[in-house]
C-alpha cells in the first residue's frame, strides 16, 4: 500500500481572481481526464483554493500516478488552457508538503534517515515528509529512489552482523608449511622491504621486487597468454562518472583517494604558494587548497571498471567474442584504516585484472578454462594450501549491498590460502589471493556496449601481486631452497639487493 498527499502552489503569471469559476471547472475535468483511467483514479485533486496570482492545490493518489508528475502534467494542462484563453502562465511551482507512505517488507529495527525528508516509522509502515521541494527535485527520479533507499535501509538492518555468505567449492590437499612467520615481517628484518612513506605503502627492493615480477609473468605466461587475452593499459584516474556507473561512488566512497587537479596552470597564481615554501620550507596545506579544484576523480580502486568505460557504447564485432583483455599497469589504492596488515592488505596494491566480455556460453566456458589455469599455477607451481569458495559478488560489496547468495553462473568466486603464522589450518583466517567472477549483463548495460547479434555478459578476475607472494612465502618461507622447481623457473636467483651499514 502506497499513500501519496501532496499539497502544492502554483504561483500564476497574474491575479487570476476573476478566473474563480473557470479554475473549480478546470480542477473537476482534470479529475476527470488526465487523472482517470476509465474508472481507476490515477490520482485526485482533493482541494483547490485560489489567492490572487496562487493557486493551491492538494493532491492525493495510491501510487498510480504519482501526484508529483500528476502535478507537472496539470501545469501542462494548465498553461494550455488558459495561457490561450486569458493568457496566464504558471511561473513556479512551490512543493509546500509532500507525504509519502508506503510498506516494507519488515519492521524496521531501527530509525532511518535520509536526505531530503523526515522518515517516520510505524510497525512495517514509512513515512516520508518533504518539504520546500523545487521543481528540479520532482522532475529527476528522487522520490522513487528515496522510497527504494529507505527499504534498502531497513533490509540492511537485518544483515548487520551477519556472518558473510561463503560456500565451499573445492579445497587443496593439505601440505605441510616450510615455515609458520609472518612473511612481511621476515621481509622488512632481512632489508627486502620498506614500509611507507605514506599510510599502506611499501617500498620494494629489489629482491621483494623479483618476487611481485615473478608473479606477474607466472599470470601472464601460465594463465593469460595461453587463454589467449591481450594486454591493454588504461589510465590510472578515474572520474566520478565512471564510478557512478558501476556502483562505486555509492559503495565505497570512503575507500577512494581523491585527485584534485590545480586550479589553474599559471605561475603566476601559484607565486604566493611558491614564496612561502621557499621561505618556510613547509607546505602550507591551506594555502595549497586555494590553488586546487574539488575533486572530479579517484585513484583506480579496481581496474574494470574503466575497460568497461573504453567500450561504452561500442559494438564489438561477433569475431572479437570474447573480448579477452587485461590491465597491469593501473595501480589500485584503497583507504583501508583499521585493516592494514603487512603487504598482504595495504592502501596501494599491484593487480592484473583480466576482463572478459562474450556470450554467456563462451563466459562460463571460459571460467572453466581459467579455473583449470589458477588451478595448475597454485597447485603445480606454487605448491599452494588453498581453497576456492563462492562468496558475495564483488559488485555487491563494493556497491555497498548485501546479499545472502551467489548462483552459480554469475558470481564471485574467492581463492583463500592457509597462512600458517596467523595459526592452525582450521581455525585461522585464511588470505583472500584472488578473485573470479562473471557478473551477468549487469556493465554491459551500465555502459551500453553491444554485440552485432549476441547478448552479452562480463566478467573480471582480480590477481593481486602482493597477495599471491605473500600467500607463497607465507607457506614456502624466504629461502629459495624451500621453494618448488616450478616456480624456481621464474625465479632462478635472488637479486643482491643493497647492503645496509
Ligand atoms: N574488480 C574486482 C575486485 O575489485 C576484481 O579485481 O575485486
Ligand atoms: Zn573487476
Amino acid at each position: 500500500m502506497m499513500q501519496f498527499t501532496l499539497q502544492a502552489c502554483f504561483t500564476l503569471s497574474c491575479d487570476v481572481t476573476s478566473l474563480t469559476r473557470d479554475i473549480d471547472r478546470f480542477v473537476t475535468t482534470t479529475n476527470e481526464t488526465i487523472l482517470r483511467k476509465g474508472p481507476e483514479k490515477l490520482a485526485v485533486i482533493e482541494q483547490h483554493s485560489l489567492e490572487k496570482e496562487t493557486l493551491r492545490l492538494s493532491i492525493t493518489s495510491t501510487g498510480t500516478l504519482r501526484p508529483h508528475n500528476a502535478l507537472l502534467q496539470i501545469k501542462n494542462a494548465f498553461s494550455k488552457e488558459f495561457g490561450k484563453t486569458h493568457r496566464v502562465g504558471v511561473r513556479s511551482i512551490t512543493i509546500e508538503t509532500y507525504t509519502i507512505s508506503f510498506d516494507l517488507q519488515r519492521k524496521p529495527l531501527k530509525d532511518v534517515s535520509i536526505p531530503f525528508a523526515d522518515v517516520k516509522m510505524q510497525e512495517t509502515q514509512a513515512t516520508m515528509v518533504l518539504s520546500d521541494v523545487s521543481e528540479e527535485f520532482l522532475r529527476r527520479n528522487y522520490i522513487d529512489r528515496m522510497i527504494n533507499r529507505v527499504r534498502e535501509k531497513v533490509e540492511n538492518q537485518y544483515y548487520e552482523g551477519k556472518a558473510e555468505f561463503w560456500k565451499l567449492i573445492w579445497e587443496s590437499e593439505e601440505r605441510k608449511p616450510v615455515w609458520a612467520k609472518d612473511p612481511t615481517e621476515e621481509m622488512e628484518k632481512q632489508g627486502w622491504l620498506k614500509q611507507g612513506p605514506t599510510k599502506g605503502k611499501w617500498f620494494y627492493y629489489p629482491q621483494a621486487t623479483a618476487i611481485l615480477k615473478a608473479m606477474e609473468r607466472i599470470a601472464i605466461k601460465e594463465v593469460l597468454q595461453p587463454l589467449g587475452f591481450q594486454e591493454v593499459i588504461e589510465s590510472h584516474v578515474k572520474p566520478f562518472d565512471v564510478w557512478l556507473k558501476t556502483g562505486h561512488m555509492e559503495g565505497m566512497p570512503y575507500e577512494f583517494y581523491y585527485v584534485c587537479e590545480p586550479r589553474t596552470r599559471d605561475a603566476k597564481d601559484w607565486e604566493h604558494f611558491i614564496d612561502l615554501t621557499k621561505i618556510t620550507k613547509e607546505v602550507d596545506v591551506g594555502e595549497l587548497q586555494k590553488n586546487l579544484s574539488p575533486p572530479a576523480a579517484g585513484l583506480c580502486y579496481a581496474q574494470c571498471p574503466m575497460i568497461y568505460w573504453s567500450f561504452k557504447g561500442k559494438t564489438i564485432a561477433e569475431a572479437s567474442l570474447p573480448v579477452l583483455v587485461y590491465d597491469k599497469t593501473a595501480i589500485s589504492s584503497r583507504y583501508e584504516s583499521g585493516g592494514r596488515h603487512g603487504i598482504e592488505r595495504v592502501d596501494e596494491f599491484h593487480r592484473i585484472e583480466p576482463v572478459y566480455i562474450g556470450t554467456r556460453e563462451q563466459l562460463l566456458k571460459l571460467r572453466e578454462q581459467m579455473l583449470e589455469r589458477y588451478k595448475h599455477v597454485f597447485n603445480d607451481v606454487f605448491e599452494l594450501d588453498w581453497r576456492m569458495a563462492w562468496v558475495t559478488p564483488w559488485y555487491m560489496q563494493q556497491a555497498g549491498k548485501i546479499c545472502d547468495e551467489g548462483t552459480q553462473d554469475t558470481g564471485t568466486i574467492d581463492f583463500e590460502a592457509y597462512m600458517p603464522y596467523r595459526g592452525s589450518r582450521k581455525d585461522s583466517e585464511w588470505l583472500e589471493f584472488q578473485n573470479l567472477s562473471i557478473l551477468g549483463d549487469k556493465y554491459i548495460t551500465a555502459f551500453n556496449i553491444k554485440a552485432q547479434k549476441s547478448d552479452l555478459w562480463s566478467g573480471c578476475s582480480g590477481i593481486g601481486l602482493q597477495r599471491w607472494t605473500t600467500a607463497f612465502l607465507a607457506q614456502k618461507g624466504l629461502d629459495p631452497k624451500h621453494w618448488p622447481d616450478a616456480f624456481q623457473k621464474y625465479l632462478e636467483k635472488l637479486p643482491e639487493g643493497i647492503e645496509f651499514l
